[in-house]
């Protein structure tokens, strides 16, 4: 099976999903086994490969991969687990498979289908599913092969993670998604070419007097341009089937199939807390259906975003204490320089601080390399394991500590680095690890591989 373009007016595309451009995919920690483990846990379920230390082979099977670059990493760390991605442009498939030849990889395997065409391949038993930025891009029909693909490969106790765009969230900025995809289409040339011009053309509107595009979502897209690698913002806005969708129609498709919404993938919704003030709690606590509760979720939080796990039935469930206790045995990677972290979250319910001994005692310690909660809990007997719990979640908030494969010194850290450098591949934004990949931005790629402090903080 070689090409699956193009249906559709207009330039190469795929059912609408445009085929011109390759989309730059990178390592997204939130959709890797050990995240989607951590997650389960906090919401009391059992992880696909079970607790700490039950650690065993794996499949993962990541659907709309692009060129699997983040699937790779993965696959690099743990060469006794199989990792499956499906996409169907041969561009990504390629550049993917050139990837995993040049890191001499066995266990992967990128296979260039539709998700329709796919649902006539065996089926795999995934443990791990990983659907990322794909659900809201893609035509009805190719949504709906989609999610039949995920109920088709989960394997017992699996667990897919799905990331959408969602709405209300996206609410103010539809006029302006609309416009910018218009008026790329009265542009020629590249991907790129046709989204700048769309996007200068919808520019012009506001001092004509056009309402729905204001100026601050020019400013949010002028900043968003600073962050996202080149190429992505075509794939986010050319596509003609693009929508963000309702959480209960996602909720209630999924059950359709066989699949149980069962917690948010969402660093920021670790604990509802963080997010909801107590009213919105307790309100929510009243809806006994999950995706009514999601719902009206979406609406107090206001995310563009939702990434959840979906289990096949209901998920096993682990008992409150048994969770804990794999937790404070997980292992957690400080991403930033310990003098950079911030010990409070500035969210929806106001500023919550949590500059207390816990927090203090879990950073410094990690800023001398992974360590687990266990440890840090033997080197301070004043922070109790409910405190050691808080500070952890408090600090994945928005991504500054990150769960972390137990130490492995059979990786070849430094060619796999050395081929990210080397390769032009930096946008990957992931270095390897002892302990696996870690997300890092591109721009501090190299100085993460080069100065002292950071190496030891990443266990290099
Ligand atoms: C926005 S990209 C996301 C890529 C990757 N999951 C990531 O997050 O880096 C969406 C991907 O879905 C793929 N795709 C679009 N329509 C598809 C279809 N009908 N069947 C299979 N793959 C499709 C595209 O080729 C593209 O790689």
């Amino acid at each position: 099976m070689t090409d699956a373009a193009s249906v559709g007016a207009g330039p190469a595309n795929i059912d609408g999903y445009i085929a011109d451009s390759l989309y730059p995919s990178v390592y997204h920690y939130l959709f890797a086994p050990e995240w989607t483990d951590t997650v389960l846990l906090r919401a009391g379920k059992r992880p696909p490969r079970g607790l700490p230390g039950a650690d065993c082979g794996t499949t993962m099977l990541d659907l709309g991969c692009g060129d699997g670059l983040g699937l790779i990493a993965s696959a690099y760390a743990d060469p006794s687990s199989r990792f499956i991605g499906i996409d169907a442009m041969p561009g990504h498939v390629e550049r993917g498979r050139q990837a995993a030849i040049e890191l001499g990889l066995a266990n992967v395997e990128l296979r260039c289908a539709t998700f329709g065409q796919a649902l006539e391949f065996e089926p795999v038993e995934a443990h791990y599913v990983a659907a990322q930025g794909v659900l809201s891009w893609v035509s009805p029909q190719a949504c709906a092969d989609l999610i039949a693909l995920i109920a088709r490969n989960l394997g017992p106790g699996g667990a897919a993670t799905v990331g959408y765009n969602t709405m209300p969230g996206w609410t103010s900025r539809l006029s302006f998604q609309k416009i910018v995809h218009t008026l790329s289409r009265t542009v020629a040339g590249s991907p790129q070419e046709r989204f700048a011009g769309g996007f200068a053309r919808t520019r012009e509107l506001p001092a004509l007097g056009a309402h729905g595009v204001s100026e601050h979502v020019f400013e949010w897209m002028d900043e968003l341009s600073l962050d996202v690698p080149a190429g992505y913002l075509p794939h986010e806005y050319l596509n003609a089937n693009w929508q963000p969708l309702w959480s209960l129609d996602v909720i209630e498709t999924f059950a359709d199939n066989g699949l149980t919404y069962t917690c948010p993938a969402m660093p920021q919704l670790l604990r509802d807390a963080f997010v909801l003030k107590r009213a919105q709690r307790e309100t929510l606590a009243t809806y006994d259906d999950a995706a009514t509760r999601e719902l009206v979720k979406d609406h107090f939080i206001n995310e563009q975003f939702r990434m959840d796990v979906y289990t096949g039935g209901e998920a096993s469930e682990v008992a409150r204490s048994e969770a804990a206790e794999a937790l404070m045995h997980s292992t957690w990677l400080l991403r930033r320089p310990e003098e950079q972290v911030e010990f409070a979250i500035d969210g929806r319910v106001g500023k919550v601080r949590f500059d207390n001994l816990a927090a203090r005692a879990v950073v410094e310690r990690l800023s001398r390399g992974p360590a687990s909660l266990a440890e840090i809990g033997e080197a301070h007997d004043d922070c109790t394991r409910a405190d050691l719990l808080l500070a952890i979640d408090a600090l994945a908030y928005d991504g500054q500590v990150v769960p972390v494969r137990p130490r492995d010194d059979s990786i070849d850290c430094a060619a796999f680095n050395r081929w990210v450098v080397a390769g032009g591949v930096a946008r990957m934004g992931a270095v390897m690890t002892p302990f696996g990949p870690v997300s890092v931005g591109p721009a501090v790629l190299p100085s993460a591989l080069d100065d002292a402090a950071s190496r030891r903080r990443l266990g290099l």
